[in-house]
């Protein structure tokens, strides 16, 4: 028999859970201006293509964020459900194909060429993402990456992707196109489900809940700077579009900046596994 606070400490877990879901729906990360005004302001599928070379290394290194954080996980029950979610990342319900093959086929419908995928230059808010996630999974403790990778991105992706697909229908894409977006709608959910089972357990005080939230927001204030990033390069390329001989404002800033294939190489990572104390 399931005593009386234990179910009170489940159910003050699930209305911390729910009230930590609706804030992640309403933040501006999720409901960014770029994304939601797909009908209202629809976007080309040049627009698209470059939306896909700055959004790939996102997708790309989503697997290394968890990846890590696994092997700071302080017990197998907290690395069930990272291990879950990386099953399907490499390909387990995407026909043996991993996330980052299925969006690099969205990309060659976008226009960009096999094999160029990663050698775009990246907007600063970019690479500010990443960099930022690999802190956030390497530095912080073990629960605000967890956040992070967890709420952060599974609570967020299926309203993100579907405003993604609103324009990429509304610029012609065929249905073939949008594999990769379509399967996070039926995924994401599966995982964030199963997400929220794992959490139950790990929010039972108010420091554990701080750092959920906190990894939670910390990937969203990254991800709002991320659209805007996007946004930023759509308009200065539409700008030299339409005024041709206008240098626009940004003009030049590609020069220095460095492409996937840079940032991946001058990447190291360093990972505390923490005392042997804290697993025992
Ligand atoms: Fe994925
Ligand atoms: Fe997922």
């Amino acid at each position: 028999m399931v005593s009386a606070v234990v179910c009170q400490e489940t159910q003050s877990a699930r209305d911390f859970l729910r009230s930590l879901r609706e804030e992640i729906q309403c933040h501006p990360g999720v409901g960014h201006s770029l994304l939601g005004r797909m009908l209202t302001d629809p976007r080309t599928r040049h627009d698209f293509k470059i939306l896909a070379s700055q959004h790939y290394p996102l997708v790309a290194n989503f697997t290394t964020y968890m990846e890590l954080l696994l092997l700071r996980a302080p017990s197998s029950e907290a690395k069930r459900w990272l291990a879950k979610v990386l099953v399907d990342e490499y390909g387990e319900r995407s026909h043996g194909d991993d996330h980052a093959a299925s969006y690099r086929a969205f990309m060659h419908a976008a226009g960009i060429a096999p094999g160029s995928e990663a050698s775009y230059p990246l907007h600063p808010e970019v690479v500010g993402f990443i960099r930022e996630h690999y802190r956030i999974c390497t530095q912080e403790p073990f629960l605000v990456g967890l956040g992070a990778v967890g709420p952060g991105h599974e609570w967020s992706i299926p309203t993100m992707f579907e405003h993604v697909m609103t324009g990429l229908r509304k610029a012609g894409f065929a249905a073939d196109d949008m594999t990769y977006w379509a399967m996070h709608l039926d995924q994401d959910a599966d995982h964030g489900a199963w997400l929220e089972e794992a959490l139950v357990a790990f929010c039972e005080t108010p420091e554990a809940r701080e750092q959920i939230r906190r990894g939670a927001l910390l990937s969203l204030k990254a991800r709002e700077q991320f659209w805007w990033g996007v946004l930023d390069k759509i308009s200065s390329e539409r700008t030299k579009a339409m005024l041709p001989g206008v240098a626009p404002a940004t003009a030049g800033a590609e020069d220095t900046q460095p492409t996937y294939a840079d940032l991946r190489q001058g990447l190291e990572i360093r990972v505390d596994l923490g005392a042997v104390s804290d697993i025992l």
